[in-house]
């Protein structure tokens, strides 16, 4: 007899689980430093635009597949019959293996900082580059080490994920996210009013809300594709496995927007106390890696407020929540394919599985300074390039690997399987899809080649890697 699928257990518990995977460190590490560099507002209308057009109907689209088919990425094309479109799964679950390798180790440094700030945080005021570069293994005097803490607590990390996997998500995580989610928001929006009034800060707010439109290139609108489909998790394994566990009876359009805005809030949240933040405290110039915005230049607001301290803990702690819901969802995708697709038992799957990914993982640590690991990139202007291994991992997969699954997502909904079975999919149970014939245009035609168009010009044009 077939096992019963897993199932959410209550319209909350999906709402919370969809936003932990797409809350993560997508918003807070990544979207401030790709703001910044995008021209701040000009950057956040781009991705308005794209969370609007492309973020909502893809993630409702990978969410009916999952649905429809009852089964993890890569099967949901042979189940619905359609096995030669399987690489689009692949491309998911490979995309995802790689950002897990990374992820955990961005993870372990925030729960570095949560200690830091507990024990440090003079340390970290006195020179919040300086703390960050030497974590990473780059010292002062430019010599560079094995960065042994940054290692030891991501392996302390990468433990947090596999006990929960092991253990089930519901309970704890579920649970967690209860509280979690609305602590984060109200935290974040007593850091903005923190952040905004600083002295120097106006220039930040202005330039977020600068429309430049001299600065936006090609590489601005590649950025912030990437940015929307990693911040949302789409163009992976997740939403699909996610959907598979969704109930009939739910309304998927509602719950999909319930979502993506969220993520978009927090984003844009963390991007207004970032990017001010820099300008206060490091100036503009000073920061070389949008990366490490979320950890040096917070530093600033928390030095200046009553305290600062424990509010750094507390910032990063929730991080760290965010982080483990995120990192979480992406083990568990490749969990289910692997047991499903395998038959190997979860706990076996997990701890082989979770070390492997922190071990590779390591590399892209090392690859910050103290190892000159190196990738290989090509685009027009540039031809081949070596960038550090951890920009080209990072690049590979936001930049390639999320782009192309998400494109395979739409062609394959678009001109294989129809966009009616989506429409019927979203419709069970008596609901409605006001927007039906406007998401017919828009899977077939104008997000295929939205994306494409974005992903052949960048080759052409050439993207700045650092
Ligand atoms: N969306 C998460 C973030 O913004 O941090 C990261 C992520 C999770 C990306 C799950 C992709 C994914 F499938």
């Amino acid at each position: 007899m077939e096992k019963k699928r897993a199932q959410w257990s209550s319209k909350l518990g999906f709402i919370l689980a969809a936003a932990g995977s797409a809350i993560g460190l997508g918003n807070i590490w990544k979207f401030p430093g790709r703001a910044y560099e995008g021209g701040g507002g000009s950057f956040l209308l781009i991705y308005l635009f794209i969370v609007v057009l492309l973020g909502i109907p893809l993630m409702l689209t990978e969410l009916a597949l999952g649905r429809a088919s009852q089964t993890n990425i890569v099967n949901t094309f042979k189940k619905l019959g359609y096995k030669q479109h399987s690489w689009v799964g692949w491309i998911g679950v490979i995309g995802a293996f790689i950002i897990t390798c990374y992820y955990s180790h961005v993870g372990g440094w925030v729960l570095r900082y949560v200690f830091s700030y507990a024990f440090e945080a003079p340390a970290i005021y006195r020179d919040s580059l300086g703390y960050f570069y030497n974590m990473l293994g780059l010292h002062a005097d430019g010599t560079t080490s094995i960065p042994w803490t940054a290692l030891f607590f991501a392996a302390l990390f990468m433990l947090l994920n596999a006990v929960v996997i092991i253990r089930g998500v519901e309970g704890g995580i579920e649970k967690f996210n209860k509280f979690g989610m609305p602590a984060l928001f109200l935290l974040l929006i007593i850091l903005l009013v923190r952040s905004v009034t600083l002295p120097g800060a106006e220039a930040g707010v202005k330039y977020m809300l600068s429309l430049d439109l001299g600065k936006v290139t090609v590489n601005t609108f590649f950025s912030a594709l990437g940015q929307a489909f990693y911040s949302l998790s789409i163009g992976m394994a997740i939403l699909v496995t996610y959907g598979s566990y969704l109930s009939k009876s739910e309304d998927m359009i509602k719950n999909t927007a319930v979502v993506c805005g969220m993520d978009t809030l927090v984003a844009v949240l963390a991007g207004f106390i970032i990017v001010p933040a820099v300008f206060a405290t490091l100036g503009s110039g000073e920061v070389g890696k949008g990366g490490g915005f979320a950890f040096v230049s917070l530093a600033g607001v928390f030095a200046e407020m009553p305290g600062g301290r424990i509010f750094g803990v507390l910032f990063y702690l929730l991080l760290l929540f965010a982080a483990l819901t995120s990192c979480i969802s992406l083990i568990e995708s490749i969990v289910a394919f692997l047991t499903e697709e395998f038959g190997w038992t979860r706990k076996r799957t997990t701890i082989i599985l979770c070390l492997i990914l922190f071990l590779i993982g390591c590399l892209y640590t090392c690859s910050q300074a103290a190892i000159p690991l190196k990738g290989i990139w090509y685009d027009g202007v540039n031809g081949i390039t070596h960038p550090a291994l951890c920009d080209f991992m990072e690049y590979l997969t936001d930049r390639i690997m999320i782009p192309l699954c998400a494109l395979g997502c739409c062609i394959f909904v678009g001109w294989v399987w129809k966009p009616e079975s989506i429409i019927a999919e979203v419709e069970q149970s008596g609901f409605r899809f006001r927007l039906a014939k406007a998401y017919t245009v828009l899977i077939r035609f104008v997000a295929p080649a939205a994306i494409l168009a974005i992903l052949i010009l960048s080759i052409f044009s050439g993207v700045t890697l650092s």
